[in-house]
């Protein structure tokens, strides 16, 4: 008996037809950085067009009608590859899946892409800050390497807090990475403040950047004056409970929230799990 002949390899897995409004993309690579946090890229459909800062919805080719999640764009819009950073969930729909993802492997995004973490939807000033948590960082992966950001504003400011050192890695390095880039590295040279913090575990940075902002940490650390809307704008990304605190904060000092419709002094948008 030729047993052999019918191992299964994965040409024998199903097939199913591609959803409407979808590409299906080639994975390029996959880093991870802790347990629970991993960085990808996938090739970029020609047709692609987005703005830097804005999400997209992804998925998995494994179902006939597969899961999809939105994921802010991490890549910012020159780039020739597109660029997510991603949490893993043990038992998330998607995330389950897409932390085993490796080069070669098919990823779905959707032909549209959205979002209000998009320079358009602030007016002009001196000075941007852009607020993360967690995975909230991955907008800002995408604005702080696009030349549009340093157009716009003189100064950029980029925070991020999380709950161990291991997990500001992504960040750590793609802002350390900024000033080599030869695309954008002179525009950034000297203009980038970086903010990383931890909430559980020690490092020479501790608290919640609500905390830093209501003690004035943040400011000192920075060497400027408090959030001011004759000079600084604000972006937010994080978990529901921070978004609300945070944006409390930014209204207390006086900015108001804009949008693509009415672009004014801050914008405030999730970072998406599952
Ligand atoms: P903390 O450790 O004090 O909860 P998570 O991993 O739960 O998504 O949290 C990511 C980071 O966001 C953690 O450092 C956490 O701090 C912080 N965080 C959680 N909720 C808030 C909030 N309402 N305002 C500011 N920071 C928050």
């Amino acid at each position: 008996m030729q047993t052999a002949a019918l191992a299964v390899t994965t040409d024998d897995a199903p097939q199913f037809p591609l959803p409407a409004n979808t590409h299906a993309e080639r994975v390029v690579s996959v880093t991870h950085y802790t347990d629970s946090l991993f960085s990808f890229r996938i090739t970029r459909p020609a047709a692609f067009r987005f703005r830097s800062g804005e999400f997209v919805m992804i998925g998995l080719p494994n179902a006939e009608r597969p899961v999809f999640r939105a994921y802010s764009i991490a890549s910012p819009a020159w780039d020739e590859e597109v660029e997510f950073y991603s949490i893993k969930v043990p038992d998330g729909p998607l995330t389950q899946h897409l932390q085993k993802i490796r080069p070669g492997d098919t990823v779905l995004m959707k032909h549209k892409s959205t979002g209000t973490l998009v320079l358009d939807a602030l007016t002009p000033a001196k000075r941007l800050w852009m607020v993360a948590t967690g995975t909230g960082f991955a907008p800002w992966a995408s604005l702080v390497r696009d030349p549009e950001t340093y157009e716009k504003f003189d100064e950029i400011v980029v925070t991020n807090t999380c709950r161990d050192v291991a997990d500001l890695a992504y960040g750590d390095q793609l802002v350390a990475a900024l000033e080599a880039d030869p695309l954008i590295g002179e525009l950034t040279a000297g203009r980038v403040k970086y903010v990383a913090t931890t909430t559980r575990e020690a490092s020479p940075q501790m608290g919640r950047i609500t905390t830093l902002i209501e003690n004035g940490e943040l400011f000192r650390l920075v060497g400027c004056a408090p959030f001011d809307r004759a000079t600084d704008r604000v972006m937010i990304c994080g978990s529901m409970a921070m978004l609300k605190d945070v944006k409390a904060l930014v209204e207390a000092h006086g900015l108001e929230e804009g949008s693509n419709s009415k672009p004014a002094d801050f914008v405030v948008e999730r970072a998406f799990v599952g």
